[in-house]
């Protein structure tokens, strides 16, 4: 492979397998063998599937790695992903649980670092909510092959659900809490969690909005700074409770479209044919931000401050919606 990284690779799917009824492993290497681009704990790749309306889209998959080896990170020879399956999503993930084969070539775009284990002393306290638990398994090895202080708590529906499981009970011994909603008859005890916490320990959060939320107001109630607050949403927006059908207006053009209830600006704007910039479509990088210029809206990221918010004068298009009826935009 050549030293400057291409914007697309395309690897073989060397394995695909079912490690419990709802997610899928899938592991993908060049067809030479070669060394692929490296990353570190908490990366994600972009890979390409297919919509069953035939339409391309990507869907991003943190990487999984639990070897001590640097080279594993440096000069990775394959890339581990795994796959919740989401029956009500669009679609990507039941192509990569039925489509994806092995033997089959995937497009990926080589490893992103957005929510990167960060040098600050302390303790990681790793909070995985389900499938959120995949790139906190590679901070876990990162954080165990350095001989740095981590604690993980895991949070699932039921163990047989639970992926990595047995690996993290190897890697971290009593440093491992599970919490099984179906054996506690609860949810985690988030605030037993944080009693547990010292004042330099660092939290990396990866799960359902609901358990992002819940850790969001729970650290700030306690005084905790955002800096030490650090967090991946994994679950593709979903439809709430009273979300309706808007119409949003595009000042500069004088075009307007209706969103529906289960649809996002930014995914209508793209169907229209306009072409507007975005990466995590999760409300967490902040690339979609785009002036409002009338109209209330309803926002849902986590890239605003709480002040910015209620200026109301933008807004992110991938996940935040309109309150009212209407809402003008700058575009
Ligand atoms: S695309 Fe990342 S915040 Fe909207």
């Amino acid at each position: 492979m050549s030293t400057s990284t291409p914007a697309t690779l395309q690897l073989r799917v060397a394995e695909a397998r079912d490690l419990n009824p709802l997610i899928r492993l899938i592991c993908l290497r060049a067809d030479d063998g070669a060394v692929l681009p490296g990353y570190t704990a908490g990366a994600h790749l972009r890979v390409r599937v297919q919509l069953p309306d035939g339409h391309d889209d990507w869907r991003h998959y943190s990487l999984i790695n639990l070897s001590p080896r640097a080279d594993a990170w440096v000069a990775p020879t394959e890339y581990v992903i795994a796959v919740r399956r989401e029956d009500e999503g669009r679609g990507g993930s039941r192509f990569m649980h039925r489509q994806v084969q092995p033997g089959q070539v995937l497009t990926i775009e080589p490893p992103k670092n957005e929510f990167p284990l960060r040098d600050r002393g302390g303790c990681a306290v790793l909070v995985a909510g389900g499938i959120g638990v995949t790139p906190l398994v590679s901070m876990a090895a990162q954080r165990v092959a350095q001989q740095a202080p981590v604690r993980m708590h895991y949070a699932g529906r039921s163990r047989e659900l639970m992926a990595f499981l047995p690996q993290l009970q190897q890697l971290l011994g009593d440093a491992l809490h599970v919490h099984a909603d179906a054996e506690a008859g609860a949810p985690l005890d988030v605030e037993a969690l944080l009693d547990a916490c010292r004042d330099d320990d660092q939290l990396y959060v990866c799960g359902p909005k609901p358990m992002l939320d819940t850790l969001l107001a729970r650290t700030q109630a306690r005084g905790w700074t955002r800096e030490r607050v650090h967090f991946e949403v994994f679950t593709a927006p979903t439809v709430a409770a009273g979300d309706h059908a808007f119409e949003v207006v595009l000042a500069q053009s004088g075009r307007s479209l209706t969103v529906p209830a289960n649809r996002s600006i930014l995914d209508c704007l793209i169907d229209a044919g306009c072409d507007p910039m975005f990466d995590c479509k999760r409300g967490e990088c902040g690339v979609c931000s785009t002036p409002v210029l009338e109209g209330q809206i309803d926002h849902r990221d986590y890239v605003l401050s709480d002040g910015e918010k209620r200026e109301g004068k933008v807004m992110q298009i991938c996940i935040s919606r309109c309150k009212g009826q209407r809402l003008v935009l700058d575009l």
